[in-house]
Parts: C-alpha cells; sequence; structure tokens
C-alpha cells in the first residue's frame, strides 16, 4: 500500500466511534435468518468486559472512599489514578513523569478536544496523518481547523512528505499547530511506524518547531513484541503530548482517558477543562481494579482475545479476498484497512454488504477531503467471535466478487 493510499476519490462521511451505539446493533441479515456482524467500529468486545471485578471495585470504592468518589474531583484528575498510571509507564516504558505532567480525561477523546481547544483557532494548519481516525477528523472539523494531509506508508507516516509539507507551509509563511499521528496499531490501517520513522519525524519536529499530539489509544493491544517506544519516550525538548486511554484496556464507558506531556502544556490544556474533575467515581473503581493487580492480567486476556480475532480476519481474508485485493497485517491494535481491486468503490458497495449481513466503514471517513478513500475498506476485528468474523469476511468477500 503505497501510492493508492495517497490519492483515491468518494464522498460520504461515516462517524467513527460517534457511532459506536449504532454498531451495537449490528445490520440485519435478509429474512432475519443468518446473524449479521459488524466489521464497522473498533468498539471493545463486551464479552470481555470485567464487570464482577469491576462490581467489586465500585462496591469498594463507594464502601471505602464514598465521600471522595461521589464528590466534585480535582481538575487534573484523582491522585491515586495517576500514581497507578504513572508507576505502570515507568515499569513498562521507562517514562519518567511527575503528576503534573498528566491529566486524566474522560477517555482520549477529551484529551483531544481539550488540546484542540486550548490550542487550535479557526482557520489554523493542522497536520493530520492520512487515513486518519474519523474522530480527529470530526474534532479538527469541529474546532475549525484546517486539515493538511500527510502521507504514511506500510512504516507509518512519511518522512519525507511531512518535511516536504512542512517546508512548503513555511514559505508560505504558515506555521501548523500541530502533527496528529496515531504511530502504534494505527486507527485505521494497523500500521505501526516504524523506530528509524519515529527518530525521523521528531529530528523533523524539532528543525521546524512543530507540536505533536500522539494518539497512543493502542499500545497496550500488542500481539507480538512489544511496539518501539512513543513519540513521548524518545522526544528532547518538550514537544509531544500523548494521549491514552482506559477504554481499550479496561471498559470504554468508564470513560477514561489521560494525556502526558510537558509539565507546563498540561496546566496550560487544564485551564480549559472546567468540568468539576474526571469522573472520581469512575477514576476510584479504575484505581481499586489497577491496585489490586488486576489490571495487567486482563490486558494479557484480551491480547490473546483479540490475538486470536485479528488471526481469523487474516485467515479469512486469505482465503476468501479476490487477487488485487491488499490488506495490512497489524502487530497490534483492531483494524486492518483493506485496499479493494482497482474501479471498486467501497461506499457503492456498503448497502450490499449490509444486505449481506456484514457492515465495515468506508474509507473515505477517513480522509479529510471527501474526495479520498474510494477504494479503502476499514475493518475492525475487536468484535465477534473468530467464526462470526470469517462468516463476515465470506460473506464480504461474495459481495466484492459478485460487484466485479
Ligand atoms: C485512535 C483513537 N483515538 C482515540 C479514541 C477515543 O477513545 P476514548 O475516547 O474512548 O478514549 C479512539 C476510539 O476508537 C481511537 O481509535
Amino acid at each position: 500500500m503505497s501510492d493508492p493510499m495517497r490519492a483515491s476519490g468518494a464522498k460520504e462521511f461515516t462517524p467513527g466511534w460517534v457511532g459506536a451505539a449504532a454498531a451495537a446493533e449490528p445490520p440485519s441479515a435478509p429474512g432475519g435468518a443468518r446473524p449479521a456482524i459488524s466489521f464497522a467500529y473498533g468498539v471493545p468486545d463486551p464479552a470481555l468486559f470485567p464487570a464482577e471485578a469491576l462490581a467489586a471495585a465500585g462496591k469498594d470504592a463507594l464502601l471505602q472512599h464514598g465521600d471522595r468518589a461521589l464528590q466534585y474531583g480535582a481538575v487534573l484528575g484523582l491522585p491515586q489514578l495517576i500514581a497507578g498510571l504513572l508507576a505502570r509507564l515507568r515499569d513498562r516504558e521507562g517514562l519518567d513523569l511527575a503528576p503534573g505532567q498528566c491529566l486524566i480525561t474522560a477517555g482520549s477523546s477529551q484529551a483531544i478536544g481539550l488540546v484542540a481547544h486550548a490550542l487550535i483557532a479557526p482557520g489554523d494548519a493542522v497536520l493530520l496523518e492520512t487515513p486518519a481516525w474519523p474522530g480527529v477528523i470530526n474534532a479538527l472539523r469541529r474546532y475549525q481547523a484546517r486539515a493538511i494531509p500527510v502521507p504514511m506508508d506500510q512504516e507509518g507516516l512519511d518522512p519525507a512528505a511531512l518535511e516536504q509539507t512542512l517546508a512548503r507551509l513555511q514559505a508560505e509563511g504558515v506555521r501548523p499547530k500541530l502533527l496528529y499521528t496515531v504511530p502504534t496499531y494505527q486507527n485505521p490501517t494497523g500500521i505501526t511506524m516504524t523506530a528509524g520513522r519515529r527518530a525521523a519525524v521528531l529530528a523533523l519536529a524539532r528543525r521546524y518547531d512543530l507540536l505533536i499530539l500522539e494518539d497512543d489509544a493502542y499500545r497496550d493491544i500488542a500481539f507480538d513484541a512489544p511496539p518501539p517506544p512513543s513519540l513521548l519516550a524518545l522526544d528532547v525538548d518538550g514537544r509531544v503530548l500523548r494521549t491514552g486511554t482506559y477504554s481499550k484496556i479496561l471498559a470504554a464507558g468508564l470513560r477514561l482517558g489521560w494525556l502526558l506531556g510537558p509539565a507546563a502544556a498540561i496546566s496550560r490544556i487544564s485551564a480549559v477543562k472546567d468540568d468539576g474533575g474526571t469522573s472520581p467515581f469512575a477514576s476510584y473503581v479504575t484505581a481499586t481494579f489497577a491496585e489490586a493487580g488486576a489490571l495487567e492480567a486482563h490486558i494479557a486476556l484480551l491480547v490473546n482475545a483479540y490475538r486470536e480475532k485479528r488471526d481469523a480476519m487474516l485467515r479469512a481474508l486469505e482465503r476468501a479476498f479476490p487477487p488485487g485485493a491488499q490488506w495490512t497485517r497489524p502487530a497490534g491494535g483492531f483494524f486492518i484497512w483493506v485496499t479493494l481491486p482497482e474501479g471498486l468503490d467501497s461506499g457503492a458497495l456498503l448497502p450490499r454488504a449490509r444486505a449481506a449481513g456484514v457492515d465495515f466503514l468506508p474509507g473515505r471517513a477517513c480522509f479529510p477531503d471527501p474526495a479520498d478513500g474510494a477504494r479503502y475498506i476499514r475493518l475492525a476485528f475487536s468484535q465477534g467471535t473468530p467464526d462470526e468474523i470469517e462468516d463476515g469476511i465470506a460473506r464480504l468477500a461474495g459481495v466484492i466478487a459478485a460487484a466485479r
């Protein structure tokens, strides 16, 4: 996947995670005879939620800490939760961050929104690794940013293209406010930026005095070797903000995420967060769950389950998809990115796929310019059993074969 990712065409925009509620209701198959499956959204598998352990943590939070768990909280977040998170980052990644370098947010979506709120004025240029998560495309629209796509390939964001874009903008007198990237198990492609590219991107950021927003939502869903160090871990001069989330490693309904970065930036961004503190109750539940040592075991269980789903999807694609189709082989995360054979439009396929009982996200939802992306499909393998996934891919292959 190189050139085709840089330019193709289509129009429809389907919100990504915003449509999560819709994803809970899969498309109905004709006659209701065959069960239907959705590959449209990166929604965690509800069968994997640790509901009983969270219930115990919730009871503990209410009975042991009710006076604080049910009260407004500190703007940066619950100190116990921050301490546990920072200890985990120290143990796993050797990151040494102070409590003032972490802001607990209502999911990483809120973290991204707060960064945009604090830093972006209407018309500001923002560099966007493309294809991109539709949620961030929406957020940039909401803040009236001018999204400037920077292409990627199998090794992640392309530093040569980034350099060209930065040079062009500099010649035009335009200073981009930030670069948004998901370097690890990217949404939508599943691609991981190589260590060499990470160093090259940071070197360019230093040269052009560019701020980076690193969205690290999927780092812990690692199927093979651990991923390369994050941009934040490689940063030497305080130009990287990194978001993360409990949505993919514990439960999306907790609505808990975080923002990490230089203390001055965290302070500036927390100044626009006047909401009485991110849910102290959810924070106590999560901190109690993590303190009891349950988080690492739970993540290991998730990784095994999602690896099986990825393998099932890759096997099925191999078996059923036509020659001329290509797809990524993610080492982690929730997504596979498919390039359809020449001449096919994923938006046109969608109604037929839904009629066959399978749903996906058309690639055009992942490009800031709706004219791009027609040839691509994002498939989320996070929901459904391996058997359901194989069945869904077979149905989708049937739809593609009929359209050729
Ligand atoms: C890349 C990426 N960033 C951020 C989010 C937002 O997640 P949350 O707000 O639940 O933390 C998602 C969810 O799908 C995502 O895929």
